[in-house]
């Protein structure tokens, strides 16, 4: 018999992805169900979502479920994990990647600190911090018992360092996330419960009313980025599959850039 691999296989798992109707969630969404998992996506933007799961039922997948909710509201959260332990059962991977836009960094009119409108760093923090927070929280109260579990946060490069081409609630929030993970990992080690985070650099993505995608955010990242280019969010998949697998097993309180070599510099 052919020898062949096993460890990315993640046949008999359940996971769940938030953010997953756009960009980085549904292709990690994708790769996760083409490795075998069953996966519950989850994002506020229902008709998005709706779209999303279609698009991958369409393309022969099997096991994707869907699941409208704020990651922002706590009862949403709590609702979530309650209908999925319900329906299928504790999840084995948890990714808390929805996130949102700050709007322009400072060196765009209108980003500097003086401009920081508190409503915006608000719903900034209350999503990309509080909504990261209440998908551990959950993450880790099912989790821990069973003494098995991977959780993985989408963080950013802009929390890794400052970054003149985010906004200052993005900035702080990643930051914040960051600091998150290598919390909960340390504590959930001992349980068995893995907790990593991945730092992209620029993806082509819906985020930011999808500016990313402009020719001249290309342009401009042809000189910032040492790859010379913005990724695609397939890019992704390589390392969610990784963090989300057994090939991961001695990872924990990572936090790893996809980013072209960015924070290399
Ligand atoms: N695209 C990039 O360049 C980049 C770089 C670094 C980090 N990130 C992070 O990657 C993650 C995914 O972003 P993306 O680039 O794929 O953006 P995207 O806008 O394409 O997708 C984000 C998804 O999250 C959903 N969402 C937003 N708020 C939500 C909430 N409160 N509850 C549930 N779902 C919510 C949106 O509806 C959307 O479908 C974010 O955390 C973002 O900060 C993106």
């Amino acid at each position: 018999m052919t020898r062949r691999l096993h460890m990315f296989d993640l046949g008999g798992q359940v996971a769940i992805v938030t953010g997953a109707a756009s960009g980085l969630g549904l292709a990690i969404a994708e790769v996760l169900l083409e490795a075998g998992a069953t996966v519950a996506m989850v994002d506020s933007n229902g008709g998005a979502l709706a779209l999303a799961v279609q698009s991958l039922r369409d393309s022969g997948l099997t096991g994707v479920l869907e699941s409208v909710a704020d990651v922002s509201k706590e009862e949403a959260v709590g609702a979530l994990f309650d209908d999925i332990a319900a329906t299928l059962r504790a999840p084995d991977i948890v990714f808390a990647n929805a996130g949102v836009s700050a709007g322009r960094g400072f060196v765009v009119e209108g980003g500097q600190l003086q401009n920081v409108e508190i409503d915006n760093w608000q719903r900034v923090l209350d999503i990309n911090l509080s909504g990261v927070m209440l998908t551990m929280r959950a993450a880790a109260r099912v989790m821990k018992p069973l003494k098995r579990g991977r959780i993985i946060v989408t963080a950013s490069i802009a929390g890794l360092r400052a970054e003149a081409l985010s906004g200052y609630a993005y900035v702080a929030s990643k930051a914040a996330v960051i600091n998150l993970v290598r919390q909960a990992a340390i504590e959930l080690a001992p349980h068995g419960v893995l907790v990593n985070a991945i730092a992209p650099g620029p993806f082509a993505t819906e985020i930011n009313g999808g500016r990313l995608k402009l020719p001249e955010s290309a342009e401009r990242m042809r000189t910032y980025i040492p790859l010379g280019r913005i990724a695609t969010a397939d890019e992704i998949k390589g390392v969610a599959l990784l963090l989300a697998s057994g090939a991961s097993s001695y990872i924990t309180g990572a936090i790893i850039p996809v980013d072209g070599g960015a924070s290399a510099r």
